[in-house]
């Protein structure tokens, strides 16, 4: 066996040679993956004893990718081009051996090996996109070649992986492999010598781009199929550009196209923020006071308390990830319309054809309803997700811990109440945490986890490690009113409410807010979720918002009475401008003595999101969030903050804080007192510094 770099050995066994990577955790292509891979091909090919070569990787994973970390850092040799190169040039076949997930420059490197085998579990793909870029080491010009243009469009253009059994159906990879992966693969590649098979270079196939060729229109075609997904992201065009050149141009003509339109991507800001936006995402899973070797609870029962619309989208979570649930609600009726509500949403998946009967059997096979919460006695974690009412809550709290058995993990949905508060109606404040999924709770990715002070380290750990069980993605925040996420939509709302007062259309308002590339503004969000739940809760604390009130008074809750702050035609979910709305603003403005004036588009935007900013810096200061990134993390998932943004941290740190500053102290001059700096983006700007520097 020869070390050929750190991370890379070559061994001949009888007439293969195998090079074999070794980079935990994922083989991400570092410059000495690369110069390995190079020189493990190079050792193969001048190695008399063998005939062909076989390039596999130990750990978890195949190559998942370059290495992310080197992006941005002056480039080192050798490039991913000249390996790939060097392997699709071999005189000897070379064979990739696939397990875990091929991805990106991954998978344009098995790309460049004359044949792939996988085991079944492995999945292949080009996620690129997702990260702002595009396959910049030949997978566009190469997937094409092998899978025809429409399947690559989607590949390049989507990021999703496919599966082993779909990429042997469309040729990308040559067999499945039982058992040992790397046995097989020297077996493989033994036949492909014994048999003569040809060195398939996958450049010099065109047969698969010619449907392509005589129908042009296909990427026109593909272009409006994905535009309101992609709607202002930079990367699936140049992705679907890059294709077009695979098409067009020679091979290492396309290959120029290639990296000219990633280097255009590479540049942008996109890019900037989607990259570190993937790395937010993995640091808001690590708490930075609870060690990572904290033992984890066993989580292998769930109950959930209360089968409304919240309680049977959570219930839906668990169910997917095979953990049966208790699903507890107070009177029979009310049990079974939120069963039947259950079922009938996997209805609706299975007949989209996005969920199998199996599955959906399988998933209402786990889940039992019940009327008594002693039938909660054995589970363990409970997460109760009635109406928000301290006294109810409290209530259920004291009966939970009387019932539960000991080690059980007691989690509120509330998005409003103290949850420190909660966690002492028990005598095991410990295992009182507050786990507030977004509506509806079955899609929304985000889980903002909420510790009270006395939440044990081993509860949010096994927390943290839930969500990823369940498909969620989690951020760990403190207590304080509305958390983390709405604490900083409070602020956006009330701007918005008074920038209609002073003159601003509200349908301005959510257009602004809609091309900054949120998924819509303020007013139809509000119209979505129902303007009742807000009017409930002012009328709660005793506070007034006079437009939002009148409204309400109206019985206009919004899109399910067909009226809110927009008008809805019956079955259309469109809003219109209704003249009604505008008649409550200009009154209310009248009553307010406002003198109602011309809003331009800049200043609807800075003073929607730059208190959202400002309210960030002070959870940032109170220590509610732990990291500027976290914050990302829960507007990306929770509230669809676009993600080629990522994130009003990151947003505040391209607009630079000192600007953000100047113009807050201008708004003061202007609206008063509301517009003071927080003291730490007071800090920052004059420092120079972004949170990026915390
Ligand atoms: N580069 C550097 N670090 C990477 C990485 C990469 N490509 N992929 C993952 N990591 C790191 C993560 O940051 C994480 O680090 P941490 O433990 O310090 O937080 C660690 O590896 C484990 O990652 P995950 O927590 O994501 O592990 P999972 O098992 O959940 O998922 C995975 C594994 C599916 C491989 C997932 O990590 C992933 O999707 N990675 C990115 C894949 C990707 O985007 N590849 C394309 C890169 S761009 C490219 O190849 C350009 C080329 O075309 C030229």
């Amino acid at each position: 066996m020869t070390a050929i770099t750190e991370f890379v050995r070559y061994e001949a066994q009888g007439t293969v040679g195998v090079v074999t990577v070794n980079n935990p955790p994922v083989n991400a292509l570092s410059q000495g993956v690369r110069e390995g891979i190079k020189g493990g091909i190079e050792a193969g090919m001048a190695d008399a004893s063998v005939t062909s070569i076989v390039l596999a990787c130990d750990g978890r994973t195949f190559i998942a990718g370059a290495d992310i970390t080197e992006f941005g850092k002056p480039p080192t040799e050798p490039g991913l081009h000249e390996v790939i190169g060097t392997i699709e040039s071999s005189n000897k076949p070379v064979v990739a051996a696939i397990h875990g997930t091929a991805l990106g420059g991954g998978l344009e490197t098995a790309l460049g090996c004359h044949y792939r085998v996988a085991v079944a579990s492995a999945k292949v793909g080009l996620p690129e996109v997702k990260l702002g870029l595009l396959p910049g080491a030949g997978g566009t010009q190469r997937l094409p070649r092998v899978v025809g243009v429409p399947m690559a469009l989607t590949m390049i253009a989507g990021g999703a992986p496919i599966g082993a059994k779909k990429a042997l159906e469309v040729g990308l990879v040559d067999e499945i492999v039982d058992g040992d992966l790397t046995e097989g693969a020297i077996e493989f590649a033994k036949k492909v010598v014994a048999e003569g098979r040809p060195l398939v270079k996958i450049s010099d196939q065109n047969e698969k781009l010619e449907d392509a060729r005589k129908n042009p229109s296909l990427f026109a075609d593909f272009r409006k199929s994905i535009a309101r997904k992609s709607r202002n992201f930079e990367a699936p065009e140049n992705c679907i550009k890059a294709v077009e050149g695979a098409v067009n141009l020679p091979f290492d003509e396309g290959l120029k196209r290639e990296r000219e339109l990633f280097m255009e991507l590479m540049q942008g800001e996109q890019s900037g923020a989607q990259q570190y936006f993937f790395f937010a995402e993995r640091l808001a899973n690590k708490i930075p006071d609870v060690p990572k070797d904290t033992p984890l609870l066993d989580i292998n029962t769930a109950g959930i308390i209360g089968a409304g619309t919240m309680g049977g989208g959570i219930a839906m979570n668990f169910l997917q990830a095979g953990i049966p649930v208790t699903i507890v609600e107070t009177k029979q009726e009310f049990l079974d319309k939120g069963m039947d509500i259950i079922k009938s949403n996997y209805a609706a998946t299975v007949s989209k054809g996005r969920m199998s009967q199996d599955a959906m059997d399988k998933c209402m096979s786990l889940l039992t309803g019940s009327i008594n919460l002693e039938d909660l006695s054995d589970v363990d974690i409970v997460i109760e997700a009635i109406f928000e009412n301290m006294d109810v809550k409290k209530d259920i709290f004291g009966k939970l811990d009387k019932i539960c058995k000991q080690g059980a993990i007691l989690a509120t949905n509330t998005s409003t109440l103290d949850i420190d508060e909660i966690g002492e109606a028990t005598t095991r404040p410990e295992y009182v945490i507050g786990l507030h999924f977004f509506s509806p709770a079955n899609v929304m990715k985000l889980l903002e986890e909420v510790r009270t002070k006395k939440t044990s380290a081993t509860v949010m750990a096994t927390c943290m490690a839930l969500a990823k069980r369940i498909g969620k993605i989690p951020a760990m925040v403190g207590v304080c009113e509305g958390f983390v996420g709405n604490r900083i939509l409070a602020q956006r709302g009330e701007q918005a409410n008074k920038l209609i007062l002073e003159g601003a259309k509200l349908e301005d308002v959510d257009r602004v807010l809609f091309d900054f590339g949120l998924p819509m503004g303020p007013f139809a969000m509000s119209d979505l979720a129902g303007n009742d739940v807000g009017w409930r809760i002012r009328q709660g604390k005793g506070v007034t918002s006079p437009v939002a009130d009148a409204i309400c008074e109206l019985g206009r809750f919004g899109q399910k009475t067909g009226d809110g702050y927009y008008h809805y035609e019956k079955g259309n979910r469109t809003p219109q401008p209704d003249p009604i709305v505008e008649d409550i603003i200009i009154n209310a403005a009248r009553d307010a003595g406002i003198n109602r004036r011309q809003v331009s588009d800049e200043e609807i935007l800075k003073r929607c999101v730059y208190p959202m900013i400002n309210e960030a810096a002070k959870i940032l200061e109170e220590g509610i969030a732990s990291r500027a990134s976290d914050i990302d993390v829960i507007w990306v998932y929770g509230y669809g903050w676009p993600v080629y943004r990522g994130g009003p941290m990151r947003y505040a740190d391209h607009i630079g804080l000192d600007n953000i500053y100047n113009d807050m102290l201008k708004f003061k001059e202007e609206f008063g007192d509301e517009w003071t700096p927080a003291p730490l983006l007071e800090k920052l700007a004059k420092e120079g510094k972004g949170f990026k520097d915390l």
